[in-house]
């Protein structure tokens, strides 16, 4: 019998995207919260596991991405790390963490990559947080950007509805896109935007463009793990596939679990010391 162990899968990194690109290969990419999850989601191959701040909602209960802190997005993406061999793990920035003081910025990025031991982190904005943009790429940690809508700002713009449908919002995107570009950043989420805009984006940057609602012609999409396994069901955006109905099958397992108890049924002879 040969000896021969099988090699570990190649890890993703932020030049590997860039190949996936050029060789017109799609990049997948789902939120991850916690170890288990991120082990799953890892051995069956995903590419970027993106430590949402929507672990806000989806984790904490609230309605916004704003109350999420440094710390916990910090604890979330320690335990993701944790289970990840192969996957690149990006780590928003949370709300009020890089604004308005570039300095703060660099420390609050230092301390997400020192440590949780994340691959990379994400900005949300375009030219109002250049200088913080710029000043952790000088540091040497990669940023993926992110524009469209950007939750963070959701009490600015008043609403979730598709963003840059007007020209000059769509100008204003188009700009921001190249001028992240431009500072260095390795990779670029638009967020619900007309399709043709998200199309022309990806033609016209060099980085790779993620889309959540961007349409099919960007370089790779990403969804939030929740909502796409269906257990998250009060969120129905048209850019959402769900996969599962995870809530139903949750549910119906629980609820025989509970009939098991009540009746004696668990446990039996075979489940017991
Ligand atoms: O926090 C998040 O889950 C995100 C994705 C929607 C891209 O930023």
């Amino acid at each position: 019998m040969s000896s021969a162990k099988m090699s570990p899968a190649p890890k993703v990194t932020t030049h590997v995207l860039q190949e996936m690109k050029l060789k017109q290969e799609k990049i997948a990419m789902l939120t991850a919260y916690d170890f288990s999850m991120a082990r799953i989601l890892d051995a069956a191959g995903i590419d970027v596991l993106l430590v949402g701040d929507s672990a806000s909602n989806v984790m904490a209960g609230n309605t916004t991405t704003l109350p999420i802190t440094l710390d916990q997005m910090i604890y979330h993406a320690t335990s993701v790390k944790r289970a990840v061999e192969r996957a690149l793990v990006v780590v928003d920035m949370p709300f009020g963490t890089y604004q308005g003081n570039s300095k703060e910025a660099l420390n609050s990025a230092i301390r997400i990559m020192k440590e949780s031991g994340a691959n990379a982190i994400k900005m949300e904005g375009g030219v109002e947080i250049i200088e913080s943009v710029e000043r952790i790429l000088s540091a040497g940690i990669p940023i993926m950007g992110h524009l469209g809508l950007t939750p963070q700002s959701i009490h600015k713009f008043g609403t979730y509805v598709v963003r840059a449908t007007k020209d000059e919002e769509a100008n204003k995107l188009i700009e921001n896109a190249h001028r992240l570009e431009d500072a260095g950043c390795f990779a670029l989420v638009l967020e619900k935007i007309p399709a043709h805009l998200g199309k022309r984006i990806a033609g016209e940057l060099s980085i790779p463009v993620i889309g959540i609602g961007a349409g099919p012609d960007v370089d790779g999409q990403v969804l939030v793990l929740h909502d796409m396994l269906g257990i998250t069901q009060d969120f129905s955006p048209r850019f959402l596939r769900r996969y599962h109905n995870l809530k139903e099958e949750i549910t119906g397992s629980v609820q025989t679990y509970i009939q098991d108890v009540k009746s004696l049924d668990f446990p039996n002879d075979r489940e017991q010391y």
